[in-house]
């Protein structure tokens, strides 16, 4: 017989419903119910509704019950764009910055995302893994239940697949899901240096069709950035990627505006990211092809950048998704709450599009708004607890997590008051 699990009376019940990106004024209808109830049956969400209509249809009386009053549920967090499997740190690389350096200009000294390739090709199976374990136990305790994970820091074959491998086999030892992506063309590496067409080449050749017979990742990403890789290099490769099954996804406009969410548009990308110097004409392509806009403002904060403009691109039909952008160079978190802040008091978005950006938009960032993102019949059941009673604490409890209990698959698998409970925790 299977699990089961009803979590009933919560003061705010956010569904979230919906399996597509929410665009526009629609990302501010999160479905609240008052004193809801979801009913969990072999890690399946059952019934979503005010509880006494959940309780009076639960088939029979061996569910656990969770006791929500004065609390707030809502679906699991979705970290759709993160870097979290690397070796080494750039801590000094930070205080250079603080000093008043560029990002761009450590990059072009050698530095940057290349010092991270150094030390991840260094980097064994085993140190990697334990690395990427900690930073999910950490994530996992601000709410996250799936994170996209991206390679691109091997830019050789063997690191890239040894950056995916570690992602794959994570499964067996957490229980936050990763969904990989292949960030190969992340920077040139010194092998190519000047030759980053040839770079491409070599990705396209040797690299992708490993990837892809393996079914190592979902997504193929690209950095489509002034002195890194062109738009024409970056459509070459995202539709090679796409030939193989791979879809797109594209770091865009982040340092300068080059077109990349135009380039997004017209790949029928999945999710165009950063977006920083956006142009007009990118946001009405993004908005008329649903490309979801995944929006990285701790990045933007850390780089001392100004932010996307995610009020205006929410204003004219744009599908926004929310993540951190974890990585050992240009942000440094893994901070829910830092995000949620930036986004509520300096993009402006409400604490509902807020929301709405972390679940179901974030679902659809990874291609997955048919079986994450949301609280209703037929979804995975990967569910948060808040402390307080209604989401709106989410962006007014500045910088800290309010996350009390997080469930995935049907399953409790953190508390606050026991930190992780679930029998592949990485202590254990
Ligand atoms: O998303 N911009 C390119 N990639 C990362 C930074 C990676 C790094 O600095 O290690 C980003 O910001
Ligand atoms: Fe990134």
């Amino acid at each position: 017989m299977g699990k089961k699990l009803v979590i009933k009376h919560a003061a705010e019940l956010i569904t979230c419903r919906g399996s597509a990106p929410k665009a526009g004024v629609a990302m501010n209808e999160i479905g609240i119910i008052a004193d809801g109830a979801v009913s969990i049956k072999d890690g399946i969400i059952q019934m979503a509704g005010p509880t006494a209509q959940v309780m009076a249809a639960l088939d029979g009386n061996d569910y656990e019950e969770i006791d929500a009053q004065g609390k707030c549920v809502l679906p699991g967090f979705i970290d759709s764009h993160n870097h979290f499997v690397f070796g080494g740190y750039r801590a000094e690389e930070f205080s250079w910055r603080l000093k008043g350096d560029s990002y761009m200009e450590i990059m072009e000294r050698g530095g940057g995302i290349i010092n991270s390739v150094r030390a991840t090709r260094q980097a064994g199976t085993t140190e990697l893994s334990q690395l990427a374990l900690t930073r999910l136990d950490s994530m996992l305790g601000m709410g996250v239940t799936t994170v996209e994970g991206k390679s691109g820091y091997g830019l050789d074959c063997d690191t890239e697949i040894k950056q995916l491998e570690v992602m794959a086999a994570l499964k067996e030892q957490h229980p936050v899901e990763v969904i990989p992506t292949f960030l190969g063309a992340h920077a040139v590496p010194k092998e190519y240096e000047g030759r980053s067409g040839e770079f491409i080449d070599f990705l396209i050749e040797e690299v992708l069709p490993v990837i892809a017979e393996h079914k190592l990742a979902r997504f193929c990403d690209v950095f489509c950035e002034k002195g890194v890789f062109s738009i024409a290099e970056s459509r070459r490769l995202l539709l090679a990627a796409q030939k193989l099954g791979l879809k797109s996804k594209l770091h865009a406009d982040e340092i300068v505006q080059l077109g990349g969410a135009e380039l997004a548009a017209e790949l029928g990308a999945v999710s165009a990211d950063h977006l920083l110097h956006i142009s007009d004409a990118g946001i009405a392509q993004m908005a008329q092809k649903q490309v979801v806009a995944t929006l990285l403002p701790a990045t933007a904060f850390s780089l001392r950048e100004p932010y996307a403009r995610g009020r205006e691109m929410i204003d004219q039909g744009v599908a926004v998704a929310l993540a951190t952008d974890f990585n050992p160079g240009s942000c440094f978190s893994e901070s829910i709450p830092l995000v949620i802040a930036l986004a509520a008091l300096y993009m402006k978005l409400t604490p509902a599009e807020i929301v709405t950006a972390l679940t179901i938009n974030a679902a659809a960032a990874i291609d997955e708004a048919d079986r994450l993102g949301s609280i209703e019949p037929g979804k995975q059941a990967d569910i948060l607890i808040l402390e307080q009673p209604s989401y709106l604490y989410l962006p007014y409890h500045i910088g800290v997590s309010i996350v009390e209990t997080v469930v995935k698959k049907g399953e409790i698998v953190w508390t606050k008051a026991k930190g992780s409970c679930h029998d592949k925790c990485s202590e254990k």
